[in-house]
């Protein structure tokens, strides 16, 4: 090879080698959110969205799923804790036209919660239906980098929380197949947690906790980026926000220590022996 071609040869390689290191990522759609996560979660991830009843899971998800709408995927949103008529109405307090996209087939809601026989509708929390009802969704709305939620996906192992590690293993084998970007909402539960060990938290690519607190007898609310692969992600503390007509914001880093926000091992051990002696374990 003569030196001008290897020069270019070197070039290339090294063009080439930057293309395919880099991480292409969605924005969440919440202010100050995509700071905390180098830009945005990488494309095709599978992410848990974790936290206490109230903590804002279901208000991040549809930012999420608003950005995609704006951005031009196709978005999927699954609900079984709320009817889709509620996550509609939810969304449009902060603007967000939902019942619009579906009419424009940029999204479709699947509701996995009223039971009816409507064609997105899930009628009983099968991880093997709600796959395929997400497939068949993701057809119906066309070639292109597509967005779902899943609000919750805990709901699906609500009553054996054992099965809580295979299933969500199966669910993100079998989607990994498509370009799929995925946020698989689970609650929190301390119990659950402590007495099966760790469900989606292995399985998943990143994890979203989310936290709410009283504190000075007023309600406030956290966010905290414990995992995202490939990503120099925060690893702090944030406060967040819900604002009337605008939704979630990220307003600052706090400074608190884990055991300022972790329950007290007293308290921890009370709950578990309480819910142990209800199960007629102890
Ligand atoms: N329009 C609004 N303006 C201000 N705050 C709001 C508004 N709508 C909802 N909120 C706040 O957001 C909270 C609900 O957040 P969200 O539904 O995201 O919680 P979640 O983590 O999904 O809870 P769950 O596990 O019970 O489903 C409400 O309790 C309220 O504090
Ligand atoms: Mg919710």
């Amino acid at each position: 090879m003569q030196d001008n071609e290897s020069d270019i040869y070197l070039i290339l390689c090294i063009i080439y080698s930057g293309l395919a290191s880099e991480v292409k990522r969605l924005k969440t759609g919440v202010a100050g959110m995509d700071e905390l996560l180098e830009g945005g979660i990488p494309e095709d991830f599978f992410v848990a969205v974790t936290g206490e009843p109230g903590c804002g899971k279901t208000i991040f998800s549809i930012h999420f799923i608003n950005q995609g709408i704006i951005e031009g995927d196709k978005c999927i949103y699954i609900t079984t804790e709320e009817s889709r008529e509620s996550i509609i109405r939810q969304a449009s307090q902060f603007g967000m036209r939902f019942g619009d996209a579906m009419n424009d087939g940029k999204l479709i809601i699947i509701d996995a919660l009223m039971g009816r026989e409507d064609r997105w509708s899930l009628q009983n929390l099968d991880p093997e239906a709600l796959v395929s009802k997400i497939i068949e969704a993701k057809k119906e709305l066309g070639y292109g980098r597509a967005r779902v939620a899943v609000d919750s996906l805990s709901a699906f192992w609500l009553d054996k929380p054992a099965m809580a590690r295979r299933y969500s293993y199966f669910i993100k084998k079998v989607l990994s197949k498509w370009n799929f970007t995925i946020l698989a909402v689970s609650q929190y539960a301390i119990t659950t947690a402590e007495s099966f060990g760790w469900g989606i938290e292995h399985i998943a690519d990143g994890i979203i906790r989310f936290r709410r607190l009283l504190r000075g007898g007023e309600l406030k609310r956290f966010v905290i980026i414990e995992k995202m692969r490939q990503t120099n992600h925060s690893r702090y503390l944030h406060e967040i926000d819900v604002k009337p007509g605008v939704g979630m914001v990220v307003l600052r880093r706090v400074e608190m220590r884990a055991e300022d926000y972790k329950l007290p091992p007293e308290v921890l051990r009370k709950i578990l022996e309480a819910k142990r002696k209800s199960e007629g374990i102890l």
